[in-house]
């Protein structure tokens, strides 16, 4: 749903108190300027976590205003406790010390983690501060319920390729199988995978990511097999097929937002009933147990120099693009960048530091879907598939 959403998101940030109104945007054709130069996932240009997670380097200012991304990782994450859950207006980069960064409100629920989406909230989102370019990613989980919620299990590569298993509230019966090609719209390829309920079992689902092929599969079985082969687009002269690395995604987001386009809505079933019997707490919920992470040797032919990051060296954004490196950066303050990690303009002993450039950094976004500190996360579900 990516297309719904980007227009939502942006009628979202224009409207919003929480975004400064000269935050300038980005986008095909339109890069970050200098001074901001990070593109985030929702299409607006800032620093400190801007250039984290989600950081499009094909529209940032440089292709490295991005901070490197952190290369897969095999592991199998119980998600039984927050300790490896950081707000992402707390992280700076050190994926070797946190896993997942959140925005909305997980709570811990007997030994799993609920995705929560109280009355007028915008819901939860879950990401893996690790990149995965090819692999099998497994998630267990149950799902919200309702008209209007949407749960979903994504990969999501920061110039959006995407593979979705995505479950609306008003279907319990089924699992939206999805995907994009860098963020292009084209609704033909959903497809629903028969599961039963949902909302009361926990069922495996599992996305097996090859550079050849794309299954997705539930409880172990394969019920959707696509093949790169059968994806070229002349237009476009490559594949539109995931081929980039990708973050893991897990979110409850509420579609059914009279502010959402009619689109998203009707897709999703419908407005959400802020007093359903399908909210408990005074929230809706998803349940995540558990996520699993094989990760894959990377495609042959890679442009492989390190083993620490991945990165981009050019704006095609396909998989030939990609570089393995050892470049590291963890940023220094929420003012810094991938072109500048270091810069921390509250540095008590920096000698560089003006009043200038403190004065400056004021007016620039630090945080995306969350600045302003308030109602933290008010746009946030709009900007999440
Ligand atoms: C999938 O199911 C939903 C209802 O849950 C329906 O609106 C949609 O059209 C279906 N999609 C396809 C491709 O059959
Ligand atoms: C092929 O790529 C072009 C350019 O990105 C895009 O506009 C078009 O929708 C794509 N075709 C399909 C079938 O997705
Ligand atoms: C990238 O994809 C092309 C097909 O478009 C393939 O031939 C090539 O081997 C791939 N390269 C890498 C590094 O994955
Ligand atoms: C390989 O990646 C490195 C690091 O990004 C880059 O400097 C170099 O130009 C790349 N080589 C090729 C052949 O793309």
């Amino acid at each position: 749903m990516v297309r719904y959403l980007a227009a939502a998101a942006l009628a979202a940030i224009l409207t919003s108190p929480l975004v400064l109104a000269d935050t300038p945007t980005c986008g095909p054709g339109k890069l970050c300027p200098q001074e901001a130069p990070c593109c985030s996932q929702y299409g607006q240009c800032g620093v400190g976590a801007y250039c984290l997670g989600g950081c499009d380097p094909l529209f940032s200012h440089q292709l490295d205003s991005c901070v490197p991304a952190p290369v897969c990782q095999t592991a199998d994450y119980k998600l039984e406790s927050l300790d490896d859950v950081k707000s992402i207006d707390t992280y700076l980069g050190d994926a070797s010390k946190i896993n997942w960064v959140s925005q909305g409100q997980p709570v811990t629920y007997n030994n799993a983690l609920l995705l929560t989406m109280a009355q007028d909230t915008v819901g939860t989102l879950l990401a893996s501060t690790h990149y995965v370019w090819y692999g099998k990613i497994s998630a267990k989980l149950t799902t919200s319920q309702g008209q209007g919620v949407v749960t979903a299990f994504i990969m999501m590569s920061d110039v959006k390729d995407e593979i979705d298993f995505e479950f609306v509230g008003v279907d319990i019966g089924h699992a939206q199988s999805n995907y994009y090609s860098q963020g292009v719209t084209n609704y033909n390829n959903e497809l629903n995978l028969t599961v039963s309920n949902t909302v009361q079992n926990v069922h495996e689902y599992t996305i097996d990511w090859q550079p050849d092929t794309l299954t997705w599969s539930i409880d172990g079985t394969v019920l959707r097999t696509l093949k790169r082969a059968d994806t070229w687009n002349a237009t476009a002269n490559r594949f539109d097929y995931p081929q980039t690395p990708s973050r893991i995604m897990l979110s409850l987001w509420p579609a059914g937002l009279s502010s959402n386009d009619i689109g998203t809505v009707n897709w999703a079933g419908g407005l959400i009933n802020w007093n359903s019997q399908y909210m408990q707490n005074g929230y809706y919920y998803a349940m995540v147990q558990e996520v699993n992470v094989q990760c894959y040797d990377p495609p042959s032919g890679a442009n492989t120099t390190g083993s620490k990051s991945y990165v981009y060296n050019n704006e095609a954004g396909t998989n030939n693009t990609v570089a393995i490196t050892d470049d590291v950066e963890i940023l220094a303050s929420f003012y810094a960048t991938g072109e500048n990690p270091n810069y921390n303009p509250n540095a008590a002993a920096s000698g560089s530091k003006s009043s200038g450039a403190a004065q400056a950094t004021q007016s620039l976004e630090t945080v995306p879907g969350m600045s302003g500190g308030g109602n933290r996360g008010a746009v946030l579900g709009l900007l999440v598939l």
